[in-house]
């Protein structure tokens, strides 16, 4: 089984921000679930080199438009490294095959008639690199821009035909309710297809824009820059050619801003070509700041990741965008405190808490070795098992989506909830027959056991803490025998680091 992943590639006009990290580790999350399932999986990210947006950053920097796009994309590939993002493949839209495929993809649509030259007069919004219609604004400007002045142009550009194809998407997504998840973006998607579509345009002026790739049927224009980058969840693979296997099954994992380049636009170029749409777009709402405002390069409120990263870790900023999605749409707010609330809250303290207390007491009583358990378990210890290992093992059970993921965390956090409840009621520095003692700690140390590994998708970096407990990760451990949780030698390594409240 395939599981073919994307992120939106990035522009590449500013340094990433919080909201390109969270699509990312979304894919990430998702991608390492699947693998848990036992998919074989291939992720891309990258970026978007070409468009006006990111000549005019260059030229700013006075620096040519390669030297640029490899210093940026490098920043970004850099970031989704420290971010422990396990991509397969780094798009880049400059490099030579994608070209190659782009001028392909639009000479097949070209020599099909599906290609036609007019004058068209339109709202052009810089930020979104897009012809606007005036229904898509509010007070005369980008809902997503509000801080660019929308442009009227006036110009003869090349336009791909969509209204011929709108009956057959909406079939299209009619017949697979998967195709657009959660319901709130299918519904959008639908009603965006009510109304006759207007003409994609394809091309852009040299004259206006200088940086793109060359139509191969007219020297003067090269492809618009959305034209372009759809072209990447196929070109990486081979320059237009079927994918064995990983096409259509793909998963487009984009944030609700682009639902009509990813929901129209591309199924319609691939219809065109008679290739089938892909299978899903998993569409999440946006990360906005104080005032619900989205966070943007444009608007300039973004979080920086390595600031978060700094205080909080690469996992705790991980579980706090996993944490919040939404599984039915909407959008998510989020700050630095809120960051480090959910963290001292959730890792810190229930967490880091019952590992903490569990390993001193092992530590002190018995020597670091792990105690055995004292008989068979009571009904109450065993319900408490046999749930978190259901919430941590719903990996395992079916390909996770992205909305079931609060869920999971929700259960996993009850776990350690129960899992404290349990151990401070059973209070075993209070016991002193030692059989006894050790047995509530055996319990208490397989209730974190389990917890730490539903989390690893998340938070990969807990591999580590469950390596010094000497727990076998990741798969032998959800047998159904919850006992057999850690390795033979049986021994608690001494520098056990669980997460640690921070103060900020
Ligand atoms: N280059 C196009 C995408 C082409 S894909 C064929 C583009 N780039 S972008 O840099 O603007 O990235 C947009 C995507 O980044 C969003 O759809 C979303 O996935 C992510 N995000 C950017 N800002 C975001 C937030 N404030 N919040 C959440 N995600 C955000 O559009």
């Amino acid at each position: 089984m395939k599981s073919y992943i994307t992120t939106p590639i990035y522009y590449i006009n500013g340094d990433p921000h919080i909201g390109h990290a969270n699509t990312t580790i979304m894919a990430d999350i998702i991608r390492r679930g699947r693998e848990f399932y036992g998919m074989d999986t291939y992720l891309q990210t990258g970026c978007d080199e070409h468009g006006q947006k990111n000549a005019d950053m260059a030229r700013q920097l006075d620096m040519n438009n390669a030297d640029y796009a490899d210093m940026r994309s490098a920043s970004f590939a850099d970031l989704f490294n420290r971010l422990d993002i396990g991509y397969t493949n780094f798009a880049r839209t400059s490099s030579l095959h994608h070209a190659c495929c782009v001028q392909d993809f639009a000479m097949a649509l070209y020599r099909r008639g599906a290609i036609v030259k007019k004058p068209y007069t339109g709202l052009y919004c810089r930020g979104c690199e897009q012809f606007r219609l005036s229904s898509d604004l509010r007070d005369d400007q980008c809902p997503d821009h509000p801080s660019l002045k929308i442009e009227t142009i006036e110009e003869i550009n090349y336009f791909l035909r969509l209204e011929p194809y709108r009956q057959e998407l909406i079939e299209w997504v009619e017949g697979h309710p998967d195709f657009i998840q959660p319901e709130t973006y299918r519904s959008e998607l639908l009603e965006m297809l009510r109304q006759p579509l207007e003409d994609m345009c394809i091309s852009r002026p040299k004259t206006r824009v200088s940086l793109g790739i060359e139509l191969p049927f007219d020297s003067d224009y090269v492809a618009y820059v959305w034209f372009d980058a759809l072209i990447n969840y196929i070109s990486q693979h081979d320059a237009g050619a079927q994918i064995p296997g990983w096409w259509p099954n793909v998963e487009h994992f984009i944030g609700k801003d682009i639902i009509k380049p990813h929901g129209v636009y591309w199924p319609i170029m691939l219809m065109a070509l008679g290739v089938e749409p892909p299978a899903k777009l998993t569409v999440h709402g946006m990360l906005v700041g104080p005032g619900g405002l989205k966070m943007s390069k444009t608007a300039g409120n973004g979080i920086n990741p390595d600031d978060v990263i700094g205080t909080v870790g690469v996992d705790g900023l991980r579980y706090y965008l996993a944490k919040n999605i939404r599984p039915y749409g909407g959008d998510t707010q989020v700050s630095m405190d809120m960051i480090v609330q959910t963290y001292n809250a959730d890792l810190a303290n229930k967490i880091g808490n019952l590992i903490t207390r569990t390993a001193g007491l092992i530590k002190r009583r018995f020597g670091n070795v792990i105690p055995d358990l004292n008989g068979s378990m009571s009904s109450d210890e065993f319900n408490m098992l046999k749930d978190v290992r259901k919430a941590a093992g719903t990996w395992w059970d079916k390909p996770v989506n992205l909305h079931d993921i609060p869920g999971i965390i929700e259960q996993l956090i009850k776990s350690a909830d129960q899992a404290n409840r349990y151990i401070a009621d059973k209070a075993p520095w209070k016991i002193d027959n030692d059989d006894q003692a050790g047995h509530v700690c055996r319990v208490t140390l397989s209730a974190a056991i389990l917890i730490m590994i539903g989390l690893i998708p998340v938070m990969p970096n807990i591999k580590h803490v469950l390596e010094k407990i000497g727990a076998k990760t990741p798969m032998p451990c959800i047998s159904p025998s919850v006992f057999n949780l850690v390795k033979e030698n049986h021994i608690l390594d001494e520098t056990i680091v669980p997460f640690k409240k921070v103060v900020i």
